[in-house]
């Protein structure tokens, strides 16, 4: 463990005020949620809003409301994604179908997204990945035809726009979520929204249904809260990021989370909400124009387009080897540059379905899974550290075999 200045990946950090605010959400459940429901309406202009505990579950949610109106039971979602998403079409009891994607847009592969659709077809979940906006015209003209649901995960995308329309509501429905490196967080929490009457009916039935957390879940959201109000921080970072048992960016599959309607605490922790993501989206939208400027023949994953206001949650990078990637990584992780190493395999290698895809081949998610990482953009992320981060990014892009091979255990990187 190395005491020094270490950036997390990502940072959606809650003042003191919010703490009591989620206090007295606790106390004044409907209120704070209601109070949360009407904002977000009016923000995002959307008729219907319901408030879950996760992202996932919002999927989840919005996949069990489809699956009881239909007798399809296909899911089509991109082959490389967060891994929450296999998981909440498992949890809808729906049967994952795997597409590849466009390595340089994120997006799915159009192409092969049209030759996917098929009569069993009940949705198709696009990505706005990092918050870089998916092709949504695209993927409606192939999914309307056949009769075809459109959500769109807008689970890192809350707040960025596409053409000045809202990622997350351009589709038939789409979630966001309020995990912990989200745009905007309350420890976690998911929020579906919608401007159909009919998915919204289907919707209300499922969610009258659902729970509250129980206590315990509440407690343990809570001290991630709490800690994360505590550690988050760059001065403080290093501690975390150095236990390994706490497991901080990696990603797993699991099945095992509860599909609960949000509670007063989780919305009372969002009071300020607004201007906690218009601030945060500032910052990313920002940054990523100082590395844009820094790193010009690198940032080309989001295009090279100098003139991109996307507010990405992370700035996505495609190195040219996994050699490079190797490398970086190892370097940043030293340093403590907050750089990701993102998603560590398609959903096709995930160990607890790869069985089912074992003949089925994704170049494109291959391709992403081995060559890109993410840039730390949030309001943590200072000039010095654009510096530092674009330094180790330019100098791998050369010296990567050189670089592995010396093990580079302990270079550090400084723009000085
Ligand atoms: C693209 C994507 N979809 C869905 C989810 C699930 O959201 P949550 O973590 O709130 O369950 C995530 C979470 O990281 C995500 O990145």
């Amino acid at each position: 463990m190395k005491v020094q200045r270490h950036l997390p990946p990502t940072a959606a950090p809650l003042g003191l005020p919010d703490l009591v605010k989620g206090v007295v959400g606790l106390l004044r459940p409907a209120r704070a949620c209601a109070k949360l429901e009407s904002e977000l309406k009016s923000y995002f202009g959307v008729r219907h809003v319901f408030l879950l505990t996760s992202g996932k579950a919002a999927l989840a949610t919005v996949l069990k409301s489809m699956k009881a109106r239909s007798s399809r039971r296909q899911v089509i979602i991109p082959a490389y994604t967060c891994y929450s998403v296999p998981a909440a079409v498992h949890k809808a009891g729906l049967e994952v179908v795997l597409c590849d994607v466009n390595p340089h847009s994120l997006d799915f592969d159009l192409a092969k997204l049209q030759a996917t659709v098929g009569e069993n077809t009940l949705a198709i979940v696009t990505p706005h990945l990092f918050g870089q906006p998916a092709d949504l015209k695209s993927v409606t003209a192939i999914a309307k035809p056949s009769g075809v649901f459109v959500i769109e995960d807008a689970a890192q995308a809350m707040g960025g726009r596409d053409r000045g329309q809202w990622l997350g509501t351009q589709g038939d429905v789409g979630f966001f979520s309020l995990g912990r490196g989200k745009n905007v967080s309350a420890g976690s929490g998911g929020v579906i929204v919608t401007n159909s009457d009919s998915v919204a009916d289907g919707l209300s039935i499922v969610y009258k249904g659902l729970p509250v957390e129980p206590v315990s879940g509440l407690l343990a959201n809570a001290l991630t809260v709490v800690a994360t109000k505590m550690l988050l921080h760059p001065l403080l970072y290093w501690l975390p990021a150095g236990l390994p048992f706490l497991g901080l960016g990696e990603t797993k599959y699991s099945l095992d989370y509860p599909v609960c309607r949000m509670d007063g605490m989780r919305a009372g922790l969002l009071s300020s909400w607004r201007s906690r993501l218009e601030e945060s989206n500032r910052c990313r939208i920002k940054t990523s124009q100082l590395f844009r400027r820094r790193l010009p023949l690198f940032v080309q994953t989001c295009g090279a387009d100098p003139s991109d206001q996307s507010a990405y949650l992370r700035l996505p990078l495609l190195l040219p080897t996994a050699q490079q990637k190797a490398a970086l990584c190892l370097i940043a992780k030293n340093c403590g540059l907050g750089v990701s190493a993102s998603y560590p395999a398609p959903v096709s290698m995930i160990p607890e379905v790869a069985s089912t895809y074992q003949s089925q081949r994704f170049p494109g998610a291959e391709a992403l899974a081995a060559r890109l990482v993410t840039l730390p953009l949030h309001c943590y992320v200072t000039e010095d550290d654009v510096d530092r981060i674009a330094m180790a990014v330019s100098r791998f892009s050369g010296e990567a075999k050189e670089a592995v091979a010396q093990g580079y255990k302990q270079t550090c990187v400084s723009a000085k």
